[in-house]
């Protein structure tokens, strides 16, 4: 975005017109990443602010106005696209096994758990994995109220309309014992046939033919104009659930087939198969039946059919426990190596990336890929002008498999010994494979890549201010450290060079940026932890110590002390289970350094960091602090560790003062005596059950 913007109320006629020019052919191109290719390449608020120009524009010079005006075009989207919503459960993903292997060790897994022995059989269903895009659809009492994409999967976008347009999809339930509320998820596809006859439609249009199905069934969903999906051949096939007011079933095939019932569609190949060798078995049929299946799939999905056993093991960082994708051995193609960038990250990590002459795999363009370190390179022995194989599975990022031919010319990738960025000597540090700029935050890229982290989706997530716009207000001095993000709106109204002046921006956007802030000056303790880009510290391990300290301002000031050797802090982090030294190094490492102590301050002054919540239910151990020792009998360690998380305990490694239970079975030793000493509360493993028995 060009600095030199001018307002719309500065255009002469010429500038406008010219203006008006640029912004049909811009807000066009972004209309064929959004709608049909699902590839948005700028945030929902980047693309009103060019709408709004536009519109602004054509309301100073009327008869301006083109006849592709943006503002004119049937099916135009409007301000803010398709409404959001919050799920009433999160929408999870699946952990991916690519191997036999890998599900025998996921089948292992469940038993360790749930503690069953090699003779209890364990039941899974095993299908298709389609490779559409997942919808959820609320009926209440048997009538479909509301239909949205995953979205991040707490929230998606309202499409119900659109959905409703699907004849896989029931408006209405039929049949008889569907519970007031039910929440059917399930995917969105389009069929092989079918999409190459639309995109031989769209080209006979002159419209841009879509990639592949995927993009096609996406951009089709997401038409604002339910006319136009209506004439798109979307299929559905339904595989879980989200809320229930209730119900008795208790196998994931007797919900699967009463959802068959209600008028739902499932997929033929689904089934039921009564050992892992089973659904081994069924996914070499699947993989053999695949290129005569008339949509496209990526693997087989293997599910644990008793639901209390479901229940149990729950789920991890968004995956449940007992579920779980065997994915197709990935698409593979050749090409050349025509270079290699090296791309410096937040923590100064320099990755190589190879740059490819292009080339389609699996219906996908690919001109980069990873070459992860040194090592890679060595182990591969790649050299620039080598004919290479490359794959892509899924959305992983394209790697470089083995050289095919290496030519008398080609060179060796040399790997810098001084950062590209900021020309600091670049190390590796004992075995790690990884190296690293030195250059810490004199570095502009890790700087650059720090505030991208900071505002990210899974951190402080502002609407309207992206990794792009970062890049740029980086670039043109407004935005150097956290901090300034949110002392931009008081900076602007000073400021001889007001942000609704540049290009790209009015006033109205530059408002619905500040209110964005404004908004996340209140922010969740995990979001905000995980936003400092502490190394080994991702979203499962902020939201453990969040959990853990409840109150942000208690676990910064503590950190604050972790050099102190008089002080408890050190061992109190080291006591969460789950919190290993090399977490609490580089906690103690981040918090020892004054630029990263004067940014947590300075953010301390701007915003506000709400306790972290704990589980609303009330439940007998929320809030209190558990140590297990011994043995059980009934369930497994991590079960009980995973149960005593989810009813909001927390889980600690050792006994201290703070200790509110000590959950001790037979072989419990120094724990039990050193609870006993402190007066801690002992429980059996039979008053453990009683306690959280739901
Ligand atoms: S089950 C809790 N079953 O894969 C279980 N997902 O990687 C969540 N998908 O977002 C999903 N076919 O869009 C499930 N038979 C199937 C599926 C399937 C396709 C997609 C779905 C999901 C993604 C997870």
């Amino acid at each position: 975005m060009a600095k030199d913007q001018k307002g719309v109320e500065d255009l002469s006629e010429r500038e406008a017109g010219d203006e008006l020019e640029r912004l049909a052919q811009e807000i066009s191109r972004h209309d064929v990443f959004y709608h049909t290719q699902d590839t948005p390449e700028i945030s929902d608020s980047e693309y009103d602010l060019l709408s709004t120009r536009n519109r602004l524009i054509e309301l100073r010079f009327p008869h301006l106005k083109r006849k592709d005006s943006p503002s004119e075009r049937v099916g135009a989207p409007v301000q803010g696209r398709f409404p959001k919503v919050r799920h009433a459960r999160v929408m999870l993903s699946l952990e991916n096994a690519f191997d036999d292997q890998e599900v025998l060790e996921f089948a292992a897994r469940v038993r360790r758990f749930l503690g069953l022995d090699q003779d209890t059989p364990v039941e899974m269903t095993a299908e298709p994995k389609i490779d559409g895009l997942s919808a959820t659809l609320r009926y209440e009492k048997g009538v479909l109220r509301l239909g949205a994409t995953r979205g991040d999967g707490r929230e998606g976008e309202d499409v119900t309309q659109n959905l409703k347009t699907i004849g896989d999809i029931p408006k209405q339930l039929s049949g008889t014992g569907w519970p007031d509320i039910l929440e059917v998820r399930g995917e969105v596809f389009m069929g092989k046939a079918d999409f190459e006859a639309l995109n031989v439609n769209q080209l006979a249009a002159g419209k841009t033919p879509f990639s592949n199905p995927r993009n096609a069934a996406a951009g089709s969903l997401r038409q604002l104009d339910p006319g136009i999906t209506v004439t798109r051949p979307l299929r559905y096939y339904a595989y879980g659930w989200g809320e229930i007011s209730s119900w008795s079933m208790q196998t994931q095939r007797e919900v699967m087939s009463a959802f068959e019932d209600w008028g739902f569609k499932l997929n033929p190949l689904l089934k039921l198969c009564p050992q892992v060798s089973g659904a081994l078995a069924h996914y070499n049929t699947i993989e053999k039946a695949r290129a005569d299946l008339d949509y496209d799939i990526d693997g087989v999905v293997y599910k644990i059919d008793r639901l209390d056993w479901q229940k149990r093991l729950g789920e991890v960082s968004r995956a449940p426990r007992w579920a779980i994708a065997h994915k197709f051995p990935a698409e593979k193609a050749e090409t050349i190596l025509e270079g290699v960038d090296f791309q410096v990250g937040r923590t100064g990590a320099l990755t190589p990336v190879a740059r490819l002459t292009p080339v389609t795999v699996g219906g996908v363009v690919v001109r980069n890929a990873t070459l992860h370190n040194a090592d890679e390179i060595a182990r591969l022995g790649v050299k620039i002008g080598d004919r290479v194989q490359i794959q892509r599975a899924g959305d992983v990022i394209p790697q470089i498999l083995t050289v095919i031919d290496s030519p008398a010319g080609a060179s060796e990738i040399i790997f810098p010994t001084h950062c590209p960025i900021c020309n600091s000597a670049v190390v590796r540090e004992g075995d790690d494979v990884v190296a690293r700029c030195t250059g810490g935050l004199i570095c502009e890229a890790q700087r650059v890549e720090r505030l991208k982290h900071f505002v990210s989706r899974a951190a402080f997530d502002i609407e309207g201010l992206g990794a792009k716009q970062i890049e740029n207000f980086y670039n043109e001095g407004l935005v150097q450290s956290p901090v300034d993000i949110f002392t931009l709106e008081a900076r602007d109204k000073t400021s001889n060079e007001k942000l609704a002046e540049r290009e790209g921006w009015g006033s109205q956007s530059v408002s619905n940026l500040f209110d964005a802030i404004r908004e996340k000056r209140t922010i969740a303790f995990h979001r905000f932890l995980y936003g400092l880009g502490v190394r080994h510290v991702g979203e499962t391990t902020a939201r453990l110590l969040a959990i853990n300290y409840i109150s942000a301002d208690r676990f910064l000031d503590e950190m604050l002390k972790l050099g102190d050797t008089i002080s408890s802090a050190s061992d109190d982090l080291k006591a969460i289970d789950g919190i290993g030294p090399k977490v609490v190094d580089s906690i103690a490492d981040f918090f020892g350094e004054d630029h990263n102590r004067k940014v947590v301050a300075e953010l301390r002054r701007e915003i506000t960091i709400l306790d972290a919540e704990v589980p609303s239910e009330e439940t007998p151990i929320a809030g209190k602090t558990l140590v297990f020792t011994g043995t059980m009998q009934e369930m497994t360690r991590s079960e009980a560790k995973a149960r005593a998380e989810a009813m909001g305990a927390r889980v600690s490694s050792s006994i201290s003062a703070r200790t509110d239970f000590l959950v001790a079975g037979p072989g419990a030793g120094s724990k039990l005596k050193k609870a006993l000493d402190l007066k801690v509360q002992v429980l059996d493993e039979k008053a453990w059950l009683k306690l959280t028995r739901t």
